[in-house]
Parts: C-alpha cells; sequence; structure tokens
C-alpha cells in the first residue's frame, strides 16, 4: 500500500501513522483568518509572517530568521546566498531533499559517510573528502541529534569552507546552553505539517552572518530590493498569512506538545531498551522528542516487525531508506557503507503527541513479539 492509499482508505479502522499532524484549537486559528481578512493582506511578508518571526527569533534564541515556503527552498535560499560553487562535502543519511537541493541548483554532492551511532556525518570522513573544488560542508542533524558542530567549524575554518545545516529536524534543540542554530553559516529549517512545529508548508534560515540577511530577503522575493531595483537572480520562497497564522498558533502549544513527546519517548525507550540499537545522542544537548528511530538486527528483521504492525494499520517508517549515494542521478558512484548498512536496518515509530497510550502498549507489544 502506497501512501496516498494509506491515507485516503475508506474503512472504519484507526491507521496509526509514523505521525500526525498537530491541529491546533480551531477557534483561534479562525481569529487570526478574521485579521487576515480585515488587513486583505495575505502574502508577500505580511503582518502575521512579521509577527511569526519576531516570535520564533526569541523562542529559538536566534539572531536573524527570514521565513520561508518550506524546508527544501529554505537550502536553496542557503546555497545561494552564500555563494557555493562546485562540490559540497554531504551526507547520505537524510531526506532526500537534502541532497536533490544540492543538484538541482547545480551543486555536486560530495558524501561523507556517517558515524554509525550517531547517525550524522563523520567529521574525520569530510576531512579526507575535501578537494580545492570543495566549496562548503552540509551536516544534517539527524533526527535533531547535534551534528560535531566544533569539529566540522574547525574543519571549515582550515580549508575555507562554508557551512549549512540542515536542522529540518532540530526545531528547539540546545547544543551546551544555547540553540544548535547558531552554529554555521546558515542553518535550514522545515515547517513541514509533519514537523514537531509546523506552519501547514513552511521553514526558515538561520543566518548568523548579519549582512548576509538582506541578500537572503532579496532572493525569496524575485531578487528586488524595491520598485526600481532588482540587485539579485532571486525566486518566489515566501510563506503566506495562512501559514504565519498556523504557527502563531502551534508555538503556543509548543511546551505542551513537547512534555507529550517526551512522555512518548521515554516509554519507547524503557521498554525497548536492550532489545534494539538506539541512537546515540550528543552528550551536550537536549533533546527535542521528535522521531524515535531504532536499528534492527538484520533487514529481515525490521521487514518482519513492519509487517506484523501493519498488519495492525500501524505504519511507521523506513526513515532514511535507501542511503543517498545510492540515487540514480547522481554521478560520479558513490559509496557509504555504514550509511547503506543504517538506511537498510532502520525504522522510525509512530511518534506524535496525541498518540494513544492504548496505541502506544500495541505498538511495544507487536515489537516486543518480533524481535
Ligand atoms: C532533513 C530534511 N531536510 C529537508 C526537508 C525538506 O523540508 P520540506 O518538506 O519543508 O521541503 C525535510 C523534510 O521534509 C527533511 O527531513
Amino acid at each position: 500500500m502506497n501512501w496516498y492509499e494509506n491515507n485516503n482508505m475508506h474503512t472504519n479502522q484507526k491507521i496509526i501513522n509514523v505521525t500526525k499532524t498537530y491541529l491546533p484549537d480551531k477557534e483561534k486559528y479562525k481569529q487570526y483568518i478574521d485579521e487576515i481578512y480585515a488587513n486583505n493582506w495575505v502574502t508577500n511578508n505580511g503582518p502575521l509572517v512579521q509577527r511569526l518571526e519576531k516570535r520564533l527569533a526569541d523562542y529559538l534564541g536566534v539572531k536573524n530568521i527570514v521565513l520561508v515556503a518550506n524546508g527544501t527552498v529554505a537550502l536553496e535560499i542557503a546555497y545561494r546566498t552564500l555563494g557555493l560553487k562546485d562540490f559540497v562535502i554531504t551526507t547520505p543519511f537524510s531526506f532526500v531533499a537534502t541532497t536533490s537541493s544540492l543538484v538541482t541548483n547545480g551543486l555536486l554532492p560530495i558524501f561523507a559517510d556517517i558515524n554509525p551511532h550517531t547517525f550524522n556525518i563523520d567529521p574525520s570522513k569530510i576531512e579526507d573528502s575535501i578537494t580545492k573544488n570543495t566549496s562548503a560542508i552540509l551536516g544534517v542533524h539527524v533526527f535533531g541529534n547535534p551534528c560535531e558542530v566544533e569539529k566540522i567549524e574547525q574543519i571549515a575554518k582550515q580549508n575555507n569552507l562554508k557551512v549549512v545545516y540542515d536542522a529540518a529536524h532540530a526545531f528547539d534543540v540546545q547544543y551546551k546552553e544555547q540553540s544548535v542554530l547558531n552554529y554555521g553559516n546558515i542553518s535550514t529549517l522545515s515547517f513541514h505539517a509533519t514537523k514537531l512545529f509546523h506552519t501547514i508548508e513552511g521553514g526558515a534560515l538561520i543566518i548568523n552572518d548579519d549582512d548576509l540577511v538582506q541578500k537572503a530577503r532579496y532572493l525569496i522575493n524575485f531578487g528586488i530590493e524595491n520598485s526600481e531595483s532588482i540587485p539579485e537572480l532571486g525566486t518566489n520562497a515566501k510563506m503566506n498569512e495562512f501559514e504565519a497564522a498556523m504557527g502563531l498558533c502551534v508555538l503556543d502549544d509548543m511546551e505542551q506538545i513537547q512534555q507529550k513527546r517526551k512522555t512518548i519517548l521515554e516509554t519507547y525507550q524503557t521498554e525497548l531498551r536492550g532489545l534494539i540499537q538506539f541512537q546515540e545522542q550528543n552528550d551536550n544537548a537536549a533533546q527535542n522528542y521528535s522521531y524515535f528511530p531504532i536499528v534492527f538486527k538484520s533487514e529481515e528483521q525490521l521487514k518482519k516487525v513492519q509487517k506484523a504492525l501493519n498488519e495492525q494499520q500501524i505504519f511507521p517508517r523506513r526513515y532514511f531508506y535507501p542511503s543517498l549515494d545510492t540515487l540514480s542521478y547522481i554521478e560520479p558512484k558513490q559509496y557509504c557503507p555504514s550509511s547503506r548498512n543504517i538506511a537498510s536496518r532502520i525504522l522510525c515509530l509512530p511518534m506524535y503527541a496525541d498518540l494513544e497510550e492504548n496505541d502506544l502498549k500495541l505498538i511495544i507489544k507487536i515489537m516486543k513479539e518480533n524481535i
């Protein structure tokens, strides 16, 4: 069964997917819609987008935030803001957009293999991959687990490279008492409906170099500065007011969302510890409870458990699979054994604020019976 069928079956049986969109109080959302109607301002850096930018900067503890239409375009704008060219060293273990956004912008992904315990890019492999054509390092804080940011910073300085973090999973992740988003030249976020914090579709750039903020703002708006000046080659990457309204509502509920997710994650951990491999967490970071990945002994074992869960209408995700060094459109061919190995054995279990206790118990029971 594919994703569409899975979500559109006409059946009375409840389906438990890997995640479920958090919908805030409808009346509160309606109040914002009334405001949008009263303003008659629906897009183009409207008042709600501006309000959400300010609130998110405060909430996350970052200096400069630019809201955009989605997390993929946030990556593309980051590359163009920093003027990346030629080769970019990145991880093969991520969502496909991390790599495809490089390719669609004329950049060649050079894969540095991952640490099989943290699932993040291995800094020693980055060093091995640098050539005179390398312009940047693109790391991903996989499942919200921070990369080895100091080591990456040091390698980048020594080799005069830019650093971008795809922080799509790292909303509100603290590293050494501050936001992990403050590392690198630019970090990007995804606010897709499946994410911990969302704006239906949406994303953001966290820009640590103050002098690049204006350029990014031009780039998301066709390169336009004002009615007489178009200094950059831009695109249309704007967030609209209805999306910002959703973000303002969801942001109010973050504490309660995180608390519920924390309880679910801790239950999974307590019940499954010793039976299955977990992601090794960065000691200096506080988790954001966005995902619960587990690694099986073998792909066969994964498939057995997946089948047993699917039979009860429970649909975990093989996230991330396949490893991105296997993508057919990447030339020259590359080979990252650790990433391929983890990708073949990893599954993300259902994880969302209103996952019911009985469903959680059922998932754990099926897991224990089949591993
Ligand atoms: C690691 C990562 N990068 C980029 C994206 C793309 O974000 P979006 O779906 O908002 O375009 C996603 C998720 O969807 C992701 O998980």
